[in-house]
């Protein structure tokens, strides 16, 4: 078994002056009612502050993790163009991870992929301009237990993750099946590695 990599020290651990913190991400709109909506409702989020050019939203004690700024008239941005992936958010623990998937299927908003990445237990969703957000779970508690499963797992072959059943991982964390295996990321085939990836918005 080979030596795992050393997790690198912080910026703050190494003498540098960085950022303390990510703080916010911003997104215009030409659907502005529709886009505070669907973040105060996904985020839980509250409107710290509201005008008709900005809308600030927060779920924490940061004064705002999201912003949707309104500007009529924008194009929709095809989904081949470069730019962000995707922005991620994690939750405490399995619980509240299953508890705001089926909170938002109440409102008919639905996961495109769910995934067991390895590293994180993940569900994507795509906001009304199909700009798309990632809520998580770490699967390890510390990031020398990440780098030791990058390194010793799979994940050279896979480094995109498993899809799985939400239905089915929920029955299963129900039955009392223990995190150790329910959150285990299955080996796959690397040829069928082309049906655990994400398909593109529909419309
Ligand atoms: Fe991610």
């Amino acid at each position: 078994m080979t030596a795992v990599s050393e997790v690198p020290l912080t910026a703050k651990h190494r003498g540098k002056t960085a950022p303390a913190k990510l703080a916010h991400v911003v997104y215009k709109t030409s659907q502005y009612e529709e886009m505070i909506e669907w973040y105060r409702l996904v985020l839980e989020a509250e409107i710290m502050s509201a005008s008709p050019m900005v809308t600030f939203l927060t779920y924490d004690e940061e004064h705002h993790r999201i912003a949707i700024a309104n500007m009529p008239g924008l194009q929709e941005r095809p989904f081949q163009s470069a730019g962000v992936e995707h922005c991620a958010f994690t939750y405490a623990c399995l619980d509240d991870l299953i508890y705001t998937y089926e909170r938002l299927q109440q409102s008919s908003i639905e996961p495109y992929w769910t995934v067991n990445h390895g590293p994180t237990l993940s569900f994507y969703y795509r906001d009304p301009d199909n700009n798309q957000i990632e809520l998580q779970i770490d699967v390890f508690d510390n990031n020398q237990k990440v780098n030791t499963w990058l390194e010793q797992s799979d994940f050279a072959s896979n480094p995109i993750g498993v899809i799985f059943e939400p239905e089915a991982l929920i029955a299963r964390y129900r039955g009392g099946e223990s995190l150790d295996t329910l959150l285990a990321r299955p080996v796959i085939d690397p040829a069928d590695l082309i049906n655990h990836l994400p398909l593109p918005p529909s419309g």
